[in-house]
């Protein structure tokens, strides 16, 4: 059954008001913050992420075990967290997480302290995936977004029905030691009554690992805006200073995928992306304007549609994964694998994991996070995954990770 209506919480990333005329953007767009984060150190292992031309390999992806490790949670936070979607992003020997609408509760007596539209944490240990480290939204910190608001936005920032939202549902692309960027979805709640989805928004992460002073920067209030495809806020994969950047159709198919490339060290300057025609097979600067007739240039042309999802070299299947949930909100993590980030994807949407959800429905936000390498050296044979969990009263998001056969 086509669920697409009871998707409330994942309405940014799936709005219907795509393709309407868009409201006037911030004129003073420019937003910057600089905070301290703690001091987590989680160094990942490089990925390689070379295509070889050997055949691909286990790719049954077939699951052996899978280890559950429950609400993802700061133990030392004296405020309790809800929350939902997020993304995470190695950089500086750190692994920051990102997440969506936080609300934040005292833990001693269950007093509504506040809600912000996005928080920050840190990983805290690969081998224990569910403990975090708070870095916004403790009583040290008070209740703030982890992502600066332009002015325009900041206005209303307060407002619960009369809001701007910034959610992220993927991780950021890294793009030097201690740079990334991060696609963050802009959404403007109308008195409670309508939802405008205004496109998608670069932030560019800087950390400075001596200080631990993280700064965030978007140059623009909107960086790919409706009819186009928000290049960078399905999914992204680096490959050789390279980074391929998937955006959805979200208008005409809501089943595609499209695909932009740019170098890491300029992505911030888009006069250097191109963008992909899968039905030439060819890069053009020009970006494409989204109609019905382009879904043949789609890279991803598929038979479900697509809610959140990551694409990673996997070495051990010697192959391009696309793990992603659907947006039938059926609660399962399917793959899709290609020899290279434009394909040729196969379209069969294997079942790796029919998760349970949880008594207030669907699980949904599902996010794989493949520099969490815990079990095997082998790059993709065990697979961190997080997800949003609801139960009958607020929603949590969870950790759980796959080991393949
Ligand atoms: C957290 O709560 C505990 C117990 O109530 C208290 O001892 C501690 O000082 C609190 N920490 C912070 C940072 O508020
Ligand atoms: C990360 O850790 C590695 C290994 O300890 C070290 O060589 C590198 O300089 C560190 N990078 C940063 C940005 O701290
Ligand atoms: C990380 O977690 C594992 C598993 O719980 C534990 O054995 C290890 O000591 C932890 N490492 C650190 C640095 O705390
Ligand atoms: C993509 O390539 C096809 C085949 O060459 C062409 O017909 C179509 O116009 C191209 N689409 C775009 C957006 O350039
Ligand atoms: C939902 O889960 C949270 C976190 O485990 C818990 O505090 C809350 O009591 C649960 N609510 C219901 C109705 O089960």
């Amino acid at each position: 059954m086509y669920l697409l209506h009871a998707l409330v919480v994942l309405v940014a990333c799936m709005d219907r008001t795509l393709g309407r005329a868009i409201a006037a953007r911030d004129p003073t767009p420019a937003a910057s913050t600089t905070y301290p984060i703690p001091s987590v150190l989680t160094p990942a292992r490089a990925t390689s992420p070379q295509f070889s031309q050997s055949p691909l390999m286990h790719s049954t992806y077939t699951v052996a075990s899978r280890a559950d490790y429950g609400k993802m949670v700061d133990p030392s936070n004296n405020y309790t967290l809800f929350r939902d979607g997020g993304g995470s992003c190695a950089i500086a020997n750190r692994t920051l997480w990102f997440f969506c609408d936080t609300l934040a509760y005292r833990t001693s007596d269950g007093k509504y302290m506040g809600a912000a539209s996005n928080s920050i944490s840190l990983a805290t240990n690969f081998s224990e995936p569910n403990v975090l480290k708070d870095a916004s939204c403790t009583p040290a910190t008070g209740i703030r977004p982890a992502m600066p608001w332009t002015s325009v936005e900041a206005t209303v920032a307060g407002s619960p029905t009369n809001r701007y939202a910034l959610w992220s549902y993927t991780n950021c692309v890294p793009t030097g030691d201690n740079t990334a960027v991060h696609f963050w979805i802009v959404t403007k709640f109308n008195s409670g009554s309508s939802t405008r989805t205004y496109g998608n928004t670069m932030a560019q992460y800087s950390l400075d690992p001596t200080t631990n002073q993280f700064t965030v920067t978007r140059d623009t209030q909107v960086t790919f805006a409706p009819p186009t495809y928000t290049y960078g806020s399905f999914a992204n994969v680096v490959v050789n200073g390279v980074a391929y950047l998937y955006g959805l159709d979200t208008k005409y198919s809501k089943n595609d995928a499209h695909l932009a490339k740019a170098p890491v060290n300029t992505i911030a300057d888009l006069s250097t992306w191109q963008y992909y025609n899968a039905s030439s097979g060819t890069w053009s600067s020009t970006m494409p304007v989204p109609t019905a007739r382009q879904q043949s240039a789609a890279v991803i042309r598929n038979s479900i549609p697509f809610s959140t999802g990551t694409v990673f070299f996997s070495e051990y299947h010697n192959a391009f994964l696309l793990v992603f949930l659907d947006n039938w909100a059926d609660s399962k993590f399917r793959v899709l694998s290609a020899p290279s980030p434009v394909g040729p994807w196969t379209t069969n949407n294997l079942v790796i994991w029919a998760m349970t959800p949880g008594p207030g429905g669907y699980d949904y936000g599902g996010v794989a996070h493949p520099i969490y390498y815990t079990n095997d050296a082998q790059a993709g044979k065990s697979l961190m995954l997080h997800y949003s969990y609801q139960n009958t009263s607020t929603t949590y998001t969870v950790a759980s990770q796959l080991t393949f056969a």
